[in-house]
């Protein structure tokens, strides 16, 4: 059996996970700062940071013990080096190497992006390469080929706005409370999607994105009707734009994996939580009889065990990190 703990970071999550042979989760350990950054609607780096700090140790005691593990059971450490905040990173990053060097334990630097993929893994004991991927987080929306299980290629992304960030600001505008994404899938739960007919920008344009339209279509919309007085339906306009973000991601993803002849569908990031994306998604998928895969709620916002999982195949295949690993804030796919 192969144990790994993994180390999340990136943003306003402290996790540690402790996963057997890359698939089985025997502890996965998340401490949320959501409440407090919730004040400021949206995460304050330098908190964030500080936060990080204070929760890692104990968090990775805790993953440790719900494991029934010790330092000295683990075969590898994998961490989160990028994307992501720098000074959140850093507290990973640092904190993996010390166990590392201490414990004389193999490191691992993990993409962040492909730990969000990974996390299917953890669901499907069966799952497996070559998959098409849909990551769509607070700061990624990207179409991505497995092609095995360290091979990416990045078919496309967004060109501005991520699908969560846009969740995010028209949540704000609606004066909703961060994150927005569960609160506008709440709300749209009862309006009608048909009432806006919001804009799906870049429809033929293969496997690239852009929200940022569609982000100011809701504003302009909810500005006139103020000016006119109008009594505006929130649950409408919250159902038309969230009709309207799922319907340009489900429409991509299925034509991507048609054109790369591809049968498996796999979804990751925060916004795969979304109910509506995962229902019309698989229709779509069934449709063309394609497999559509997606983590459970937990695995789907930031957590270790997904990173843990991606560091496994790592490990099987020789990639390793020295003590000279670094965060890298803007790392790519
Ligand atoms: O992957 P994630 O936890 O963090 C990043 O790496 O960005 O994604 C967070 C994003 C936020 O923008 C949040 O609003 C969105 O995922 N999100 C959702 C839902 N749950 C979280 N968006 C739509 N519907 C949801 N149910
Ligand atoms: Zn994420």
């Amino acid at each position: 059996m192969t144990l790994i703990l993994g180390l999340e970071t990136s943003c306003d999550e402290t996790s540690a996970a402790v996963v057997a042979d890359g698939r089985t989760v025997l502890s996965n350990i998340i401490s949320s700062q959501i409440d407090l950054h919730q004040r400021y609607g949206g995460v304050v780096p330098e908190i964030a940071s500080r936060k990080h700090i204070e929760n890692v140790m104990p968090v990775v005691h805790q993953a440790l013990a719900e494991a029934g593990a010790t330092l000295a059971d683990i075969d590898a450490i994998g961490v989160t080096y990028g994307p992501g905040l720098v000074g959140a990173l850093l507290v990973g990053v640092a904190t993996a190497k010390a166990l590392s060097f201490a414990a004389g334990k193999r490191l691992v630097g993990v993409n962040h992006l492909e730990g969000h993929v990974f996390a299917n893994f953890l669901a499907a004991a069966d799952l497996a390469p070559p998959l098409i991927a849909l990551i769509v987080s607070g700061g990624h929306t990207s179409l991505v080929k497995l092609a095995d299980y360290n091979t990416f290629r990045l078919l496309g992304q967004t060109r501005d706005d991520a699908a969560g960030e846009a969740f995010d600001k028209v949540a704000r505008v609606l004066r909703l409370p961060y994150p927005g994404g569960p609160e506008i899938e709440k709300l749209a739960a009862q309006g009608n999607p048909e009432a806006i007919a919001f804009p799906r920008a870049l429809s033929g344009s293969g496997c690239e994105f852009s929200f940022s339209g569609l982000k100011s279509a809701v504003l302009n919309h909810l500005n006139a009707a103020r000016q006119r007085g109008d009594t505006v339906n929130e649950a409408d306009v919250a159902a038309s734009f969230q009709a309207a973000v799922v319907d340009v991601l489900s429409a991509k993803t299925v034509q991507a994996a048609r054109e790369a002849g591809i049968d498996k569908v796999a979804l990751a990031g925060g916004v795969a939580a979304n109910g509506r994306l995962r229902a019309e998604l698989a229709a779509r998928c069934a449709d063309h009889k394609i497999s559509l895969h997606y983590p459970p709620p937990v695995y789907c916002t930031d957590n270790a065990a997904m990173i843990a999982c991606r560091a496994h195949y790592q490990h099987l295949a020789g990639c390793w990190a020295g003590l000279d690993l670094n965060a890298v804030p803007s790392l790519k796919l």
